[in-house]
């Protein structure tokens, strides 16, 4: 899995931002200077709300775009040079980019071509081009779609699809925009365990989501981006899941208030959670539910508890399959 060596040395960082910025059409604020860098190894998640800059980041990491403001090393290239093509070949085998939406990377007539493109471009042997195609189907279990038209599959199989074309390539860098996004449990889990394990055979993972549940699986280290597309915070991931005033304030959970009966009370969901009515019982508060008030609300934040299903967090040796 690690047959194409990387430039410098494992302590060189594979991306070094320093102030980056990205305004789209000369008006549209994406990225408000970025400083970060990322070394090999890393399992980063890249948390925000929406519009809090993610995609755009992934972007510009991957060299489709080039920072508006600031400068970006990616690999020990300057990626304004990467965009304009210089060692974009080199760059592109190494860094691959889930995109948001699946559609942008899948043209082909079938999911087989799409998923050998990558290959084919690298003028791999068939032998080889083969098996990669093979052992990416086989990754996201969807051999059985290999000879399907992609515009006629569900929005979650094209998800599974899209992320097979790039794990074909074999990057040491992978890059997922929202990949569990629109996926059902079973799949949603089977991939966050495949995430884990592409980090854990030391590829470098960088995942953009504002799913709270999946983080603890497959960071070792968590950025958040705030509503003003600047840095709010970076540490561990219980560091950051713990800290339930930092995810209020990036709009990662949000606080309800309520009055019922005279009494205010408010409990904070993850952001994509629906709300539901009912949080009394018999005059009392429901289970979850915080007094609105500063000593309930020094009360201990417990994030995710209940969301993640310990028995899938934690994947023996080789993972569940
Ligand atoms: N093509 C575009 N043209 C103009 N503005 C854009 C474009 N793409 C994104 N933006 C703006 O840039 C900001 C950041 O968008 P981006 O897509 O990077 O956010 P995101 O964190 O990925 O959001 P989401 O969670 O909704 O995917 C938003 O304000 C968005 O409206
Ligand atoms: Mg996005």
């Amino acid at each position: 899995m690690t047959e194409n060596p990387l430039p410098g040395t494992a302590s060189e960082p594979i991306f070094e931002l320093s102030g980056v910025q990205y305004t789209y059409n000369n008006r549209q604020v994406a990225l408000d200077g970025i400083d970060l860098v990322i070394r090999p190894g890393e399992q980063v998640v890249l948390l925000g709300a929406n519009g809090s800059g993610k995609s755009t980041l992934l972007k510009i990491l991957d060299g489709i775009i080039a920072p508006t403001g600031g400068r970006l090393r990616a690999l020990g290239l300057d990626i304004a040079a990467v965009v304009d093509g210089f060692d974009a070949f080199r760059f592109h085998r190494e860094v691959g980019l889930v995109f948001q939406d699946p559609d942008i990377q899948l043209f082909s007539a079938t999911v087989m071509d799409d998923v050998a493109f990558g290959p084919l471009q690298l003028g791999l042997a068939r032998d080889e081009v083969a098996a990669r195609c093979d052992e990416a189907l086989g990754l996201m279990e969807i051999r059985h779609l290999a000879n399907r038209a992609p515009f006629e599959l569900s929005g979650g199989e094209k998800k599974r699809a899209a992320i097979a074309s790039v794990l074909s390539l074999r990057p040491h860098v992978v890059l997922l925009d929202e990949p569990t996004a629109a996926l059902d449990p079973r799949t949603k889990w089977v991939l966050v365990n495949l995430i884990r394990r592409l980090g854990e055979a030391g590829r470098t993972v960088i995942t953009a989501t504002h799913e709270l549940d999946i983080v603890p699986v497959i960071a070792d280290r968590v950025v958040v981006l705030g509503e003003d597309r600047r840095v709010h915070a970076d540490g561990a991931p219980a560091e950051i899941l713990g800290n339930r005033d930092l995810l209020i304030a990036a709009n990662l959970i949000h606080e309800h208030l309520h009055e019922h009966g005279g009494i205010r009370h408010s409990h904070p969901h993850a952001a994509d959670e629906p709300h539901v009515e009912g949080h009394l019982v018999d005059g009392h508060l429901g289970p979850g539910d915080v007094e609105a008030d500063p000593l309930a609300a020094a009360a201990p934040w417990t994030p995710l508890a209940g969301i993640v299903d310990p028995s899938v967090v934690a994947p023996g040796p080789g993972g569940p399959g």
